[in-house]
């Protein structure tokens, strides 16, 4: 079915996007979803997040130095960059490096590309559209993938991720940054009444009552750590970590493909 034939996604009642996970649509529905906040997605991250977004992704960039002993970094692919914070500051983290970020929502792709104008790493950033599932470079083409608040949205988690450790070379090594379950129970009952009640009445405030509705839903159907490392191991990643952040409420995971044996 082209697009264009396929039947409407859900919708919030304030007519955003509210993409549902069993619907056919699902992926056009993320897209619209994301087309629909993009102008507003960086700031209202960092609102939501109460500013701790500012640390996360460097923290996991750090992890994910500890992580690997190949610290070789000359070309790194970033996955669902979006607005490109991520990129960036994988950009400015790996001086040497370039940095191809994809995406596969036009809207957030225009946001980055302006965000990114006149910055000292621009020279090593690319932009350009790609969906998780195929990636259109060939095998072993990075030394590192990351993405982050990406895993959430995928329509098959265990693709993407086989999809990811096809492009990287031997020693090379993944990032995934997502939002996860912190492991008090105190806190993550706090955690799910800020995400299922906060968070949805800010994104109605500004007319995105659909997106923000659908990020806890989304939470909700990501596998738990351990299955999440299970599924790194079944991508073909010979050795795995999870570093977690902010008591829990976010998880860098790392993999590392592995090491070409010598002669
Ligand atoms: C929550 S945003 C995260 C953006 C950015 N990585 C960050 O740290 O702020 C998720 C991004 O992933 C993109 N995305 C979701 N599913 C995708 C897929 N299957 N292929 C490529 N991009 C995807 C969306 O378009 C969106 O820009």
């Amino acid at each position: 079915m082209n697009a264009a034939a396929a039947p409407a996604g859900r919708t919030a009642p304030d007519g955003s996007p509210y993409p549902d996970r069993t619907l056919p649509t699902f992926e056009r529905d993320v897209r619209r979803m994301f087309t629909h906040i993009a102008e507003r997605y960086e700031w209202f991250d960092h609102v939501a997040s109460l500013g701790n977004d500012y640390l996360w992704r460097p923290r996991a960039l750090w992890d994910l130095d500890r992580f690997r002993p190949d610290r070789r970094t000359d070309r790194v692919l970033d996955l669902g960059c979006g607005t490109g914070e991520l990129a960036r500051q994988v950009a400015s983290h790996y001086p040497g490096a370039r940095v191809f970020a994809a995406d596969f929502t036009r809207a957030m792709l225009v946001r980055a590309a302006r965000s990114s104008e006149g910055r000292r790493e621009a020279g090593r950033l690319a932009f350009g559209r790609a969906t998780a599932l195929r990636l259109p470079f060939a095998d072993g083409s990075f030394d590192v993938v990351t993405n982050a608040f990406v895993a959430r949205n995928l329509s098959d988690l265990p693709r993407a991720l086989a999809e990811m450790r096809r492009v990287l070379r031997p020693g090379g090594a993944l990032l995934t940054l997502e939002i996860t379950e912190p492991a008090s129970p105190r806190f993550n009952r706090l955690f799910h009444a800020y995400f299922d009640r906060v968070v949805p009445s800010l994104g109605a405030i500004v007319g995105s009552e659909g997106p923000y509705r659908y990020l806890p839903e989304s939470l909700r159907s990501l596998p738990s750590r351990e299955r999440f490392l299970d599924a790194l191991g079944a991508a073909g990643f010979a050795r795995t970590g999870a570093r977690a952040q902010s008591m829990g409420i976010v998880t860098a995971f790392l993999g590392a493909a592995e090491s070409r044996r010598g002669p």
